[in-house]
């Protein structure tokens, strides 16, 4: 089966979809840490965004493993090392999006989420997994919230894991990514037609889980 979470920075998505995939012994696949390890690797490899050519064959020759434990935690590989904490860096957060929305690295992408997608139950969350990577998947969501909420969270969660942030600054990052994210030609961030849409500016992550887990169940 595969389960596919769609939605913007800061809805909880993450969250949900791990849960999920843990209560229902899935794979939990984050395919924005794939995007993330990449970003990561040019900026170690000096390579600029506008390099498309070079990043291209970079996405190409790059080794990106997840590995989820028993808790459902998601250890995130680049070429063997773990990454899980340096990915989520600001400076890789301001840069993804334009990597992300390159074409030919998004090709070499979903062809791996395909590959993991299809070897066991998953859930997948991203931008584009109910629309392009699995537009068959059994069961697609779209989890969004209030911009200011996304914000709050995600100052928040960054706060809490010590990073030295402020809320302008979040909410700068969002609203750049939010744009590029959904306006790229390719695989834009959307709903897909047949994805249940869920709000949850004003619920807590057990109930979104709840929810989720109702439909799939349902
Ligand atoms: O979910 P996240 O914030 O970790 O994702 C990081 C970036 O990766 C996000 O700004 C857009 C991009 N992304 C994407 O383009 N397609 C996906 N399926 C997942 C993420």
């Amino acid at each position: 089966m595969i389960i596919a979470m769609d939605g913007p920075a800061g809805a909880g998505k993450s969250t949900v979809a791990r849960i999920t995939a843990q209560k229902l012994g899935f794979l939990y696949i984050d395919t924005g840490a794939m995007y993330r390890a990449l970003t990561l690797k040019a900026m170690e490899l000096n390579i600029g965004v506008n390099d498309t050519a070079a990043l291209i064959e970079m996405a190409r020759t790059a080794s990106i493993d997840l590995v989820n434990n028993a808790q459902g935690v998601l250890t995130v590989f680049l070429d063997g090392k773990d990454v899980s904490a340096p990915i989520r860096h600001p400076r890789i957060t301001k840069l993804v999006s334009d990597i992300a929305k390159i074409k030919g690295v998004r090709v070499i992408m979903l062809e791996l989420q395909r590959k993991l997608g299809l070897a066991r139950d998953s859930v997948l969350d991203g931008r584009d997994i109910g629309t392009v990577v699995f537009p068959d998947a059994d069961r697609k969501f779209y989890i969004d919230a209030d911009f200011n909420e996304r914000a709050r969270r995600r100052y928040k969660e960054l706060k809490e894991a010590g990073q030295d942030i402020t809320l302008q600054d979040i909410e700068n990052d969002l609203r750049n990514r939010d744009n590029i994210d959904s306006t790229r030609e390719c695989a834009p961030l959307k709903k897909a037609d047949d994805a249940i849409f869920i709000d949850t500016t004003n619920l807590a992550i057990e109930e979104v889980v709840n929810k989720v887990l109702g439909y799939i169940n349902g």
